[in-house]
């Protein structure tokens, strides 16, 4: 399986933070947002992952995170000239993909909960044997979002659109799990009234195929998109609480890296001597001498 994170968009709703750069690039509490999303993609086990930005930004995404490899992974970027549309990464990254599943996440979305990467490698499995996955996640706000529709015995129906009176406040999170093929499956669609590849589009067409699964995240787990002021600020408090009382860093790519067994102690050493001035380059020294005394 290989990986996608869509962290381009213009980010008009944070103006003027993001006037000149990437939402993706801001900081959620102690590190850039784009280290979350990642860090899910690699809580899945995927080691291969296209990054799609705008024109301005994609520059910037490669000079943060190189070619992945102090984090044991294989980056690639893409510009995506226009945001046209989240299914619009299906057809550029169709190279990338060639006869992979694939898995995309929005660059704006954080995800937690423990259990997580159970749900993640769940999915992942089933994007092999041919089926879809996507997330339902219960919101006050369902109006806001693509929301799923549920016959009298559960099973979905079909994900609405921003639907001024949703059937349930089961919101599509961003994040997407689909079989080797979706680009074909891509190209199919035409654009939506707001001139935009729209996802959920895609996500009904697995539906309508039977080889889509919801799976509804539980108390468990939180969801959270950064993409107002007011969820930023909101995203950065709940990172903060969960750290410090904790005292274990939320989505620290290192360190998943490290358990994982993709880096080893030398270059998670090298990463926190070059940040050895910050909490996180301190963070990465602790996990390392954590790692001595249990061996
Ligand atoms: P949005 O929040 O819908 O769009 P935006 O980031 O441009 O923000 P705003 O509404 O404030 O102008 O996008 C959700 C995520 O998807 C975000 O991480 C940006 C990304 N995106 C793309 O990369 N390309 C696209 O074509 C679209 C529509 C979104």
């Amino acid at each position: 399986m290989k990986g996608i994170i869509l962290a381009g968009g213009s980010g008009t709703r944070l103006y003027p933070l993001t006037l000149v750069t990437s939402k993706q690039l801001l900081p959620v509490y102690d590190k850039p947002m784009i280290y979350y999303p990642l860090s899910v993609l690699m809580m899945a086990g995927i080691q291969d992952i296209l990054i799609l930005s705008t024109p301005e930004d994609t520059p910037r995404f490669e000079e943060l995170l190189k070619d992945g490899s102090s984090f044991g992974i294989r980056l690639s970027y893409l510009v995506q000239p226009k945001p046209e549309g989240l299914a619009q990464a299906f057809l550029l990254g169709e190279s990338f993909l060639g006869t992979d599943s694939a898995c995309m996440i929005l660059g704006d979305n954080i995800f937690h909960g423990d259990g997580l990467i159970r749900h993640l490698q769940e999915a992942k499995k089933r994007a092999e044997r041919g089926t879809a996955t996507v997330f339902g996640y219960p919101v006050k706000d369902p109006e806001r979002f693509g929301t799923a529709e549920f016959d009298k015995d559960g099973r979905p129906l079909r994900i609405v659109e921003k639907s001024p009176s949703p059937q349930s406040n089961q919101a599509i999170t961003g994040l997407y799990f689909y079989p080797q093929g979706v680009s074909s499956l891509a190209k199919t669609l035409s654009p939506s009234e707001r001139g935009e590849l729209e996802i959920t589009d895609l996500n009904n067409l697995y539906l309508q195929h039977g080889r889509m699964e919801i799976d509804l995240l539980g108390r468990g787990y939180s969801w959270l998109d950064t993409g107002t002021m007011d969820s930023l600020t909101d995203a950065c408090f709940f990172v903060k609480a969960i750290e410090d009382h904790q005292d274990r860093k939320l989505c620290c790519p290192e360190e998943i890296a490290f358990n994982n067994g993709w880096i080893d102690k030398e270059e998670l050493l090298k990463a926190a001597t070059r940040m050895a001035k910050s909490d996180y380059g301190q963070y990465l020294f602790k996990l390392a001498k954590l790692k001595e005394k249990t061996h």
